[in-house]
């Protein structure tokens, strides 16, 4: 098999590895898994926005994850195509299997050692967990030469143990070791605390890369994952749309604009083409089904829409009043929504926008007739196109009106000969 990898060197780098798992633990959300056809599109995708590992799948756990993987393996050539085993012979040679044609292949083991895990599932002693784990990791580094290992539910087991398992791991032959937080439960600080600690305790520890795997049951994966970067994690595994098992993964999209947005902060990058993220997850939202919130950060419909007046005011004489990421750089664009929270401001510049010129009194009562809208809140062009024009033929009719007979029309009477006139 081939052994080319990415440059994983461990030494001190600022350069994080983005490991994308939206086609294996993205595709456990519950309904969500695709086909190996639609997988390959994805796969494709993703290699486009430049993340460094796929994870492609789970070539062991059904044959269309096998063919899935084989199909991304025998394509993709610039990032590197990883297939999940657990510690067990026929796993790994599953594994192994699928991803022969691979440019730049990786076996990723994992076992639980947690002692929820170990008495609740495994029904293994620790002794048993270590000999699995050692096992695992030679068997998958005798057929590929970038193997990664996964403590699984790493968050919730005895550090001591952690750092045993993670040192045979080392030892074994792995050069990746990642620290799932599998069922999301670990805080920001434990996170940090966890990896500072192992880095300081493992034996060879500085001759691999760490990696976060966070899940979002308590919605804190992305800030997890963040912090294990902060200690010193160089890679983080996180999914498009942040899909996943229960309350999904970390999302891919927030961790890179994060990094991105925040390097004063982190003083850490990424390879990830960033213009192409809203692309990427308008596309595995039409392959999975799982439709994105429009508040959801970096990529929703709503991530760079404003339609208080207060805002679209500041928007309109600067950009950076309101936004912290230029929306561009995620492929996005700003919009200046009308609804009833919208100023006089915003409305003109969208008026002018579309060809429609009002005279002040005019945009006052089309303003007026915005804020008595009873539809969502939202206009389209069309509709405020309408509206505008329904509003200044009334304004005209008014001032004709006025200017025919306002003598003779009482005070009060005035609404009802427009309302007959509209009526018409
Ligand atoms: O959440 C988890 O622990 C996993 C492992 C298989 C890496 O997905
Ligand atoms: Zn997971």
């Amino acid at each position: 098999m081939n052994a080319g990898t990415i440059d994983s060197s461990p030494v001190k780098t600022n350069r994080v590895i983005v490991f994308d798992t939206t086609l294996r633990d993205g595709d456990q959300t519950p309904g969500a898994a695709t086909s190996p056809r639609t997988k390959l599109r994805t796969a494709r995708l993703l290699e486009r926005l430049c993340v460094d590992v796929i994870e492609a799948g789970f070539p062991a756990s059904s044959e269309q994850d096998f063919q899935a993987v084989r199909a991304i393996a025998s394509e993709l050539h610039g990032s590197c195509v990883c297939a999940l085993a657990r510690c067990v012979e026929p796993d790994i040679e599953r594994a192994a299997s699928a991803l022969a044609a691979a440019a730049r292949p990786r076996i990723h083991v994992f076992i639980a050692t947690s002692p929820i895990h170990r008495k609740h599932k495994l029904n293994m002693k620790r002794a048993q967990v270590l000999e699995a784990a050692a096992k695992g990791v030679r068997l998958a580094a005798a057929a590929c030469a970038d193997v990664e290992f996964s403590a699984e539910d790493a968050t919730r087991t005895e550090r001591r143990f952690l750092a045993d398992v993670v040192e045979t791991a080392i030892e074994s032959g792995a050069r990746t070791i990642n620290i799932p937080d599998t069922v999301g439960y670990s805080t920001p600080d434990e996170t940090a605390a966890l990896f500072l600690w192992l880095r300081e305790h493992v034996r060879g520890a500085d001759t691999v890369i760490f990696s976060a795997h966070c899940h979002d049951d308590l919605g804190m994966a992305v800030a997890n994952s963040l912090a294990a970067l902060g200690a010193g994690a160089r890679q983080v595994e996180c999914t498009i749309n942040g899909i996943g098992e229960r309350a999904g993964n970390a999302s891919l999209e927030e961790i890179v604009m994060a990094l991105h947005t925040r390097t004063d902060s982190y003083g850490l990058t990424t390879n990830v083409r960033t213009e192409l993220l809203s692309r990427a997850s308008r596309a595995v939202s039409r392959a999975t089904g799982i439709v994105v919130a429009p508040n959801k950060a970096v990529v929703g419909q709503n991530a760079f829409a404003h339609e208080s007046g207060i805002h679209q005011h500041g928007m309109l004489r600067h950009r950076v009043t309101y936004e912290i990421m230029r929306p561009g750089d995620v492929g996005a664009k700003s919009s200046l929504v009308l609804g009833r929270h919208s100023g006089r401001h915003a409305l003109l510049a969208r008026l002018r926008g579309l060809g429609v010129q009002p005279a002040a009194i005019e945009l006052e009562q089309i303003l007026n007739a915005l804020k008595a809208h009873k539809g969502n809140g939202c206009l389209m062009d069309t509709e405020l196109k309408a509206l505008a024009a329904r509003t200044m033929a009334e304004c005209r009719r008014e001032w004709t009106l006025l200017n025919a007979e306002s003598r003779e029309v009482p005070q009060g009477k005035f609404s009802v000969c427009v309302n007959a006139l509209t009526d018409r």
